[in-house]
């Protein structure tokens, strides 16, 4: 078994969306190796009830021990809206969300309290966003939003196309009016999904300038470099391994995960999880 420091990093998403957490990783943590796990075959978690989300989440940590990871990432705003917790008690590695980060990095961002958290249906319905904003800062303002058209338009690779365009507008307008007047009721939009990010050009487009958008890949990677740090896991030097691994096909998966990592061909490999 490689020495503690060595084993790699895991994360976990339903799909592509845990990429751009993997990406801001690879970026803050160099010397880290990684496996991804993308339960594509299963995607969309968002319009899923709690409890079988909850399932899946504990099919992909048994998924990780299976391959030592010495610290696991739930790079999906659902997964850890209904499952951290529960996972968290269960496992004997550290287990970090993107919610509570998430919600740090808005309100750090949000110069009026006013914050306009973009979601999944599942992740809105959950409350998470809502305790963790208001843990933080109990008068924050809060509009929450489901967006249950961005996560199947990214994973058909259709992310800046006039659809995605057209769905971006229907659930962002609403957070920028007042009384039919053009005035931002918000002055951040959270994206709460690890989808989103590859939506932000126009999310930010539609937003407008006046209003900030923030994801949680940044606040999550330097959680992950202070947990690593105080329980002294991180690795120093040689080079890093990265695997990413997809349920379902792996087609569109490697498409999308080329077009992020600039890399030609990424290596993604199919995988099944253990019920
Ligand atoms: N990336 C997941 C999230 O952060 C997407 C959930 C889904 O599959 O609907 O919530």
């Amino acid at each position: 078994m490689a020495g503690a420091p060595d084993r790699p990093i895991g994360l976990f998403d339903s799909g592509v969306g845990g990429l751009t957490v993997l990406r801001e990783l690879r970026r803050q943590l160099p010397e880290e190796s990684t496996i991804y796990l993308g339960d594509e075959a299963r995607m969309p978690y968002g319009p899923r009830e709690a409890g079988e989300v909850l399932q899946f989440t504990r099919e992909a940590m048994r998924w990780f021990a299976g391959r030592d990871c010495k610290l696991v990432v739930i790079a999906c705003n659902t997964a850890t809206s209904v499952a951290l917790e529960t996972v968290r008690d269960e496992s004997s590695v550290p287990v970090i969300g993107v919610v509570r980060p998430g919600a740090s990095a808005a309100l750090t961002a949000t110069a009026r309290r006013a914050i306009g958290v973009l979601a999944t249906s599942l992740t809105v319905r959950s409350g998470a966003y809502l305790r963790a904003l208001r843990d933080l800062d109990p008068l924050v303002d809060v509009a929450q939003q489901a967006c249950p058209k961005l996560v199947p338009l990214v994973e058909a690779g259709k992310a800046g196309t006039p659809d995605a365009e057209a769905a971006v507008r229907e659930y962002v307008e609403p957070l920028l009016t007042e009384g039919g007047v053009v005035r931002p009721v918000v002055d951040t939009l959270l994206l709460g999904c690890t989808h989103y990010p590859l939506l932000r050009e126009q999310i930010e487009k539609v937003a407008g300038r006046d209003v900030r958008v923030v994801d949680s890949a940044t606040t999550t990677a330097l959680a992950v470099r202070e947990v690593l740090a105080s329980h002294r896991l991180a690795r120093r030097g040689g080079a890093p391994r990265h695997e990413i691994f997809a349920t379902g096909s792996v087609d569109r998966f490697r498409e999308i995960a080329r077009a992020i990592f600039h890399e030609d061909p990424p290596d993604v490999s199919a995988t099944r999880l253990p019920a």
